[in-house]
């Protein structure tokens, strides 16, 4: 039994070029021949992500890091108060507060995060914060604020006149929060700058209508976001209870460590939502993920997902293939 397992194991490894260790259990070293670096590409969720995109494609081109490139180009839909899903503009908890999450990876295995953060537009540049300022990787609620105001970030009203008018209207019908009250349209980005670097962000204003309280999957490492740079990045949006309790992006990632194209990637990891979790009908997640090699995918649950790359100079609107 031993041996035909080991034996299993070690004709897989050879078909996707990963070498064992004699005792046939894991060394699991990503060995890409796609590693050449042909240009910045980046990678982001949903129609928004063509503005995010074009921001960060500027950050790059201009020489910027690839850090600069992500957070720059999140900022631009956390700054829009026609994106209800993310920063200003997004829709409030159910007690009409606006309370945001956030998380960034770099290319050296560097991650911050901020967890329900009221009051301040760019929840990314905080979440940079705490990865370069401090030696932890999250900050939550009222420390996150007081750690951002330290650090000299404005507090602002979040809340749009629109939004405003969304949750009353919402409250009017409801009170009651329930696990599917419409936008989960998170951005995530990911993006290969110069050496093939990889950097990821991802910001949202969460569930809309959630309990207080409430944090998904956008700002928890591994769930919302995932980056390993011999590897490449993956970032979730839709229904974070689903992400989180998979550990989504980190699987992608894993999946194409062991070989596996982004888009069989992000199937796979889809396929394992479906294998695990009861769905109901209208529940969405979208993955998409991008190789050392700059090969990019997106894909969802549900058909309603899309996604926008942007290479050599062209950014454009993808429909995401997807499992139902
Ligand atoms: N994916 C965003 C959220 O569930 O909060």
């Amino acid at each position: 039994m031993y041996n035909r397992r080991k034996f299993l194991l070690s004709s897989l490894a050879a078909s996707i070029g990963i070498s064992l260790p004699a005792s046939g259990h894991k060394e699991y070293r990503y060995r890409s021949d796609r590693s050449g670096f042909d240009g910045p590409v980046i990678i982001s969720t949903w129609e928004h992500g063509l503005a995010a995109n074009l921001a960060a494609w500027k950050k790059l081109t201009a020489g910027k890091s690839v850090l600069d490139a992500v957070e720059a180009g999140v900022m631009v839909s956390e700054a829009d108060p026609a994106v209800s899903s993310v920063g200003y503009g997004g829709f409030p908890d159910s007690q009409g507060e606006v309370t945001l999450d956030a998380c960034i990876m770099g290319p050296e295995g560097d991650a911050g995060s901020v967890a329900c953060l009221k009051h301040i537009l760019h929840p990314i540049s905080v979440a940079r914060l705490v990865m370069e300022k401090t030696p932890h990787v999250m900050l939550v609620g009222e420390g996150a604020l007081k750690f951002a105001v330290e650090e000299g970030f404005q507090k602002t009203d979040l809340l749009t006149p629109d939004a405003k008018k969304a949750w009353e209207k919402w409250k009017q019908k409801s009170m009651v929060p329930d696990d599917f009250n419409g936008g989960h349209d998170t951005i995530g980005m990911i993006a290969l700058g110069a050496g093939a670097d990889v950097a990821g962000a991802c910001t949202t204003s969460g569930l809309s209508y959630k309990l207080p309280g409430r944090v998904g999957d956008s700002p928890i490492i591994g769930a919302g976001l995932f980056v390993d740079n011999e590897v490449g990045g993956a970032a979730a949006t839709g229904h974070g209870e689903l992400v989180m309790k998979t550990l989504g992006s980190f699987l992608v990632v894993e999946l194409m460590r062991t070989g596996l194209s982004p888009e069989a990637a992000c199937r796979s990891a889809l396929n394992r939502i479906a294998e695990k979790i009861p769905l109901k009908p209208d529940y969405q997640v979208g993955f998409i993920a991008i190789n050392k090699g700059g090969e990019t995918a997106g894909y969802g649950l549900q058909k309603s997902f899309e996604y926008a790359v942007m290479k050599e100079g062209k950014n454009q609107l993808f429909k995401a293939g997807s499992l139902f």
